[in-house]
């Protein structure tokens, strides 16, 4: 698959209007760049989907569409949340992720399964506005008017009131101490199972727009501009709660060569670790993303807000820190993780995308705090995998072994080659090269 280089390339011209064109047409646009054109474009094409509506479909959830990018979808079995089953959708590339997650969930299924709650659901947005006058005054006017831009600001909330949410309230903050003359509305909302990001962004601006007339008819005239409106991706108040406990002699068949209490001391000593080094809590966190990130791509959620949202979290006490935590206590061992998850299960994705509504199904149609719970205690899960491995065999072990298929893949290697590399590979360290030679050198005997 070459590259026409850029001299000949077509890339090279600028072309003006791209989205205007069929899909077709950007496709052929692309492809011309190529080598052979035409193979090139059946390969994409093979990507299609037979069904023309849902294909049709699913490009209208971007823009300048020319085929789909597939990635494996794969399920967590039983993990028991709140003494609940359930069967988990994870979406994601990386090999071991979904075993590791498989391995905990089964671990902790017989020590009683996850606890999860739901600690609160606020969501949070913001009108940035600068205001040139004095401080007090701005203070009055806000105090004075902030009826009337909750009031006016209403008729967005009717349906978001019926299912129990809305507008919760707002507050005026002060930054002109670190900004000039820059001051926020500050407001809180409800937005039960949607994400809930167009409703807040909606209510946002026409707030906005009120907030505007107010500051324009107020005497005497101060010079006054709004910044922006929009919610913010940070939900400290959008927060659930999951963990896992057993006794310590529980662990004692966790490991052949430790005791159930060197493990645990091993285990919280390294959660520890990332509570106080920032280098070792950003992996410590992403392992917990790992698992997060595959449930919320596999139910239609937003992955980068959830992201964004959980480092933010992670750094609130001023340095950045694990999301987990783990405790001897009372002869058990504890291990918990507390997350903000600003997640939804209806709008959106939800009901367009058909393997979203399938996952939404495997779940048993959740809400959405059932679903924060769901994917908090994923997360946990597979954190708990990953310190194991970490403190036990090491993270190679189980990691190449998994790998060791895409290597192969990547050589071509047909089933007698996949076995034979499996038993041989089984007590060595694999690597690209070596497995390379080995299948050159199975290769060379035929
Ligand atoms: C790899 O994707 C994730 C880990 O590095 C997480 C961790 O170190 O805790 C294994």
């Amino acid at each position: 698959m070459t590259l026409v280089t850029t001299s000949k390339n077509e890339l090279s011209k600028r072309l003006r209007g791209f989205s205007k064109l069929t899909k077709e047409q950007k496709l052929n646009y692309i492809v011309q760049n190529f080598e052979k054109p035409e193979e090139i474009s059946d390969f994409i094409k093979s990507f299609w989907h037979e069904d023309i509506e849902l294909q049709k479909k699913i490009d209208e959830f971007s823009e300048n569409t020319i085929s789909n990018f597939y990635l494996p979808f794969g399920i967590i079995p039983d993990v028991k949340i709140n003494g609940q089953n359930y069967h988990v959708p994870m979406v994601i590339e990386e090999s071991s992720v979904v075993a590791a997650a498989a391995k905990s969930a089964n671990f902790w299924y017989d020590r009683g399964g996850f606890k999860a709650e739901v600690i609160n659901t606020l969501k949070v947005g913001q009108v940035h506005f600068s205001f040139q006058g004095p401080k007090e005054r701005l203070t009055d006017l806000f105090e004075k008017h902030k009826e009337e831009l909750l009031e006016r600001t209403q008729f967005l909330s009717e349906n978001m009131k019926k299912r129990g949410g809305g507008l919760r309230s707002i507050k005026l903050k002060h930054f002109d101490h670190l900004e000039p003359h820059y001051h926020q509305i500050h407001a809180e909302f409800e937005t039960c199972d949607a994400m809930g990001a167009n409703y807040i962004n909606s209510v946002l601006e026409h707030m906005a727009k009120v907030w505007e007339e107010i500051l324009a008819s107020c005497a005497p005239v101060v010079d006054y501009q709004i910044v922006m409106s929009i919610l913010s991706n940070y939900t400290p108040h959008c927060v659930v709660k999951a963990s896992v406990e057993c006794s310590i002699d529980q662990l004692d068949d966790i490991c052949e060569d430790m005791t159930g209490l060197e493990f645990a001391k091993k285990f919280s000593q390294a959660v520890r670790i990332a509570e106080i080094d920032t280098f070792r809590a950003t992996t410590h966190n992403k392992g917990i993303m790992n698992g997060i990130d595959a449930v919320v791509l596999a139910t239609g959620n937003d992955f980068r807000a959830v992201e964004a949202c959980a480092h933010a979290y992670a750094a609130k006490e001023g340095i950045y820190k694990s999301l987990s935590h783990c405790e001897i206590r009372d002869q058990k061992f504890h291990f918990s993780i507390e997350i903000p998850l600003a997640l939804g299960t209806v709008g959106g994705l939800t009901s367009l995308h058909p393997l979203v509504s399938f996952s939404l199904d495997l779940l048993g149609r959740p809400d959405a705090k059932e679903l924060m719970m769901i994917v908090a205690s994923t997360g946990l899960a597979q954190n708990f995998g990953a310190i194991r491995s970490l403190v036990t065999t090491g993270i190679q072990k189980g990691h190449m072994k998994m790998h060791l298929i895409n290597i192969l893949n990547s050589l071509s290697a047909n089933q007698v080659e996949v076995e034979k590399s499996k038993e041989y590979f089984s007590d060595k360290v694999v690597s690209f090269q070596a497995v390379r030679e080995y299948i050159n050198q199975l290769r060379s005997y035929q």
